[in-house]
């Protein structure tokens, strides 16, 4: 439908008018968007300054217009994207690189890679430090006595440990898998607990003071974490990430009073925290995919978690990874309490190179995917591979299809990850003669991913069907 899809691509180009340069080092706003530009002053847009025909004209455009309108939205984007790097045009000059492509759609492939035959990364265990990252809950000593309600920070961790073997079809009848509700934390994923462990330590060394910027590069939920941490402890928040992470989340991050930057086509968001970090002194880098306070988190807090809520008796933790924290903190700590009577299983999306890895200890060339949150193009510093046994891949769509099937036969809206890892856990259960005590992680909320995972539009555009 012509005159439906100009609409459309008037609509895209309404929100693709560029913003204002902010200062240097402040991030910029969505910039200033002109409703209906049939009704903007002429002298403010004249018509061939606009990127969309005249109004009246939409009812009635012709395939030559349409392409016109095209071309402008496309000149558009990228007239807005140098408004967007503006603040870091050094950095972008100097250091900036090109990361892998972030959309797509891959067939899935299912073998499940075990470490026995790839000894290459056989290595002793790190150690983090032992403790715990949780506040004490409920009642706390202060100055004036005692307080006897919770408090925000107290909400993050004890998260509930749920049966979700229904969504499986385990070969061995004894076998249990078990989901970790990381929506339950107040930001709504499991990164509430790394973000609570690194601004506790960054606070108890003197890095992160009262004044400071918190900058921390993220595909989402870290920065909600960083935004949210901030708010409660009155730091400033700027968050990067990139054109992958969903409308929702974006929101949410500003929602906290974060400043949020989108890096720009080409640009890795992670060099852009680094850079950021170097060109302004008062600034924490939270450093998240090198910064090993954040499997540390995981090793103090949901590593026990797990170990206690099943008396013990876990036998798989099966988890995606992006900067590893999650497998390698929680995988550490299971590997010392249980040895080798735990298996600790990567699933990782089809297209990252973690697989590739595992498999030689080389990288690879990454391929794009949909499942927001996992899987990499790198190795991360916080990732550790000498605690993983074996690696499950999972293609997109089987991970989103397993989404719809948690939420429509446990009531739980959980995100691509969370399915993506279920799947993984399906994938052992129904192949596994013995009986397993199989726990995996419900990273966040399938509310962060309303407009995309389930919108049957989205899933329709990207070629999946769920039922
Ligand atoms: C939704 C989601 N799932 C899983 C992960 C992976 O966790 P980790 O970075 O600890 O490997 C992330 C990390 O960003 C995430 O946002």
């Amino acid at each position: 439908m012509p005159r439906i899809l100009a609409c459309c691509l008037a609509t895209a180009a309404l929100a693709l008018v560029p913003s204002t340069a902010g200062p240097a080092g402040k991030p910029l706003g969505a910039g200033k968007v002109v409703a209906d530009v049939s009704q903007a002053p002429s002298t403010q847009r004249s018509p061939a300054e606009s990127p969309l025909p005249p109004k009246k004209a939409i009812a009635e455009v012709s395939e030559a217009e349409e392409d016109e309108v095209r071309r402008k939205v496309a000149a558009s984007a990228e007239a807005a994207a140098p408004a967007v790097e503006a603040p870091f045009k050094d950095a972008a000059e100097k250091k900036w690189r090109a990361p892998a492509a972030t959309f797509g759609f891959q067939q899935d492939a299912a073998p499940v890679l075990d470490r026995r035959k790839f000894s290459t990364l056989k290595r002793p265990l790190r150690s983090y430090e032992p403790g715990s990252i949780h506040q004490a809950h409920v009642s706390r000593e202060y100055a004036g006595g005692t307080r006897k309600y919770a408090q925000s920070m107290d909400l993050i961790g004890n998260t509930p440990l749920v049966d979700i073997t229904s969504v499986c079809k385990p070969k061995h009848p004894d076998t249990v898998v078990l989901g970790k509700v990381e929506f339950f934390n107040p930001g709504y994923s499991m990164k509430d607990r790394i973000m609570a462990n690194i601004f506790n330590k960054a606070e108890e060394e003197g890095k992160l003071r009262p004044g400071m910027t918190v900058v921390a590069a993220s595909s989402g939920n870290t920065g909600c974490s960083v935004a949210m941490m901030c708010a409660i402890r009155g730091y400033k928040a700027v968050v990067i990430t990139n054109d992958k992470c969903s409308e929702e989340k974006k929101a949410a991050i500003r929602a906290y009073g974060a400043d949020l930057l989108i890096s720009p086509p080409g640009a890795c968001y992670m060099q852009m925290e680094t850079d950021l970090a170097d060109e302004n002194p008062d600034w924490f880098s939270v450093d998240q995919y090198n910064n090993l306070d954040n499997p540390n988190g995981h090793y103090r807090s949901t590593g026990p978690e797990i170990y206690e809520q099943t008396d013990g008796e876990v036998t798989h933790f099966v988890a995606a990874g992006s900067t590893g924290g999650t497998i390698s903190g929680i995988g550490t700590y299971l590997k010392e309490k249980k040895g080798d009577d735990v298996t600790i299983v990567l699933a990782d999306p089809t297209g990252s190179v973690f697989k590739n890895y595992f498999k030689t200890g080389t990288l690879c060339a990454p391929k794009p995917f949909l499942v927001e949150g996992v899987g990499k193009n790198n190795i991360p510093g916080a990732m550790d591979f000498a605690v993983v046994d074996a690696l499950v891949e999972v293609g997109d769509k089987d991970a989103l299809k397993m989404c719809a099937k948690i939420a429509r036969s446990t009531g739980l809206c959980v995100g691509g990850s969370s399915g993506l890892n279920v799947e993984a856990c399906a994938r052992l259960a129904e192949q596994s003669d013995e009986p397993l005590t199989i726990v995996t992680m419900l990273c966040d909320s399938g509310v962060k991913y309303l407009s995309k995972i389930f919108n049957e539009d989205w899933l329709a555009e990207n070629d999946i069907s769920i039922d």
